[in-house]
């Protein structure tokens, strides 16, 4: 598995191939999710005013982050700070997530993103230097409580990366990898009453998880072929249909169509918009229209690592609060 290596030796200690779901796997074969090199360095001193990317100073309020949906949060943040040894990623972000809606999350590189989407399944654990302070519950739990089964949160919450990353196996073997891993399809009770073989209920899942990610038309005549032989955008919605066999409820995107050309990248966002409708969505995006797209609700972070403000998309977009989140989605810096 030549594109496996974990490039982030301090993740690649904290690895146990035993501990992990699918989404582990697919971590650790993501040279860009498991890095340890900043990416941007952010002064020490700097305090929520420092601007390193041309925004004007500005004070916030909490009232720009404050959203308000029908309903209960399916995930949310609480005063969540995150640090790199003494690199303070994230300060006091407070978040509440709707459920089955697409979430966007926006703002120029390095301002935490990635770091605040991997706090929602806990992959920053495998980052020795990262230390959190806050909450972050899903379903009404904690996901930082002690005795956390990080297994069953990660199935639940799962994860795509920049970088589509299928196992070199086949098709097949890459969407029924989670459920094969944690004996889903072996053990299962309720084929084993209904007498039918495992093969069968393989070749229903693998069919059921290509079609939901709109995947199934263009390889169902060589579900045994090698993934790796599958362009950028196959092999993005292949890891998609991987992440939905192990039955999430919860879909964590990171950049999932920065790698990919416009026509592929366009069947990523309508596939993002179907997905919405049976799961919850948080995806990263640098692309604005991609954003304002595809999402129902968007949360713009800038510099310092400061969540700025949370809101309907169409009123980020179109009449922010912030003047400093007015100059980002116009594009005036970032
Ligand atoms: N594994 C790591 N080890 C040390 N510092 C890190 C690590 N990952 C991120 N950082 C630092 O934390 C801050 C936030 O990084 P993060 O990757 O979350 O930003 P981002 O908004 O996703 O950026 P980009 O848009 O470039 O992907 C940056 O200062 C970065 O250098
Ligand atoms: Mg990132």
């Amino acid at each position: 598995m030549t594109n496996s290596t974990v490039t982030d030796d301090t993740a690649a200690e904290r690895i146990d191939p035993d501990e992990t779901a699918a989404a582990d796997d697919a971590t650790a074969a993501d040279g860009t999710a498991s890095r340890t090199e900043p990416t941007t360095a952010i002064d020490q001193s700097a305090t929520a005013d420092t601007t390193t990317t041309g925004e004007s100073e500005e004070r916030t309020d909490p009232a720009w982050r404050t959203y308000s949906f029908p309903g209960d949060p399916v995930l949310s943040a609480e005063s969540l700070d995150v640090w790199y040894g003494d690199d303070h990623a994230l300060r006091d972000i407070s978040i509440e997530i709707p459920e089955r809606s697409v979430t966007a999350l926006i703002g120029p590189s390095g301002c935490g993103k990635s770091t605040f989407l991997r706090c929602l399944n806990r992959m920053n654990d495998r980052i020795k230097s990262a230390r959190i302070e806050g909450t972050v519950s899903f379903d009404g739990e904690n996901v930082y409580a002690d005795g956390t089964n990080l297994v069953e949160l990660r199935k639940r919450v799962g994860m795509v990366f920049q970088h589509p990353n299928p196992f070199p196996k086949s098709i097949r073997a890459n969407v029924a990898y989670g459920p094969r891993k944690h004996g889903d399809i072996e053990r299962g009770l309720v084929p084993k009453l209904l007498g039918r073989d495992e093969r069968e209920k393989e070749d229903e899942l693998v069919e059921r998880c290509l079609r939901d990610a709109a995947l199934w038309d263009e390889v169902k005549d060589r579900l045994d072929d090698n993934a790796l032989g599958l362009s950028g955008g196959q092999q993005q919605r292949l890891c998609i249909a991987r992440c939905l066999a192990t039955d999430p409820e919860v879909i964590l995107m990171d950049e999932p169509a920065s790698a990919l050309d416009p026509i592929a990248t366009a069947k990523i966002e309508d596939l993002i918009e179907e997905l919405a409708e049976e799961y919850t969505v948080v995806v990263v995006t640098h692309n604005m229209q991609q954003a304002a797209r595809v999402s129902d609700q968007t949360a713009v972070f800038l510099t310092g690592g400061e969540l700025v403000e949370y809101g309907d998309t169409d009123q980020i977009f179109e009449n922010p609060e912030s003047q400093r989140v007015e100059d980002y989605v116009t594009g005036k810096f970032g």
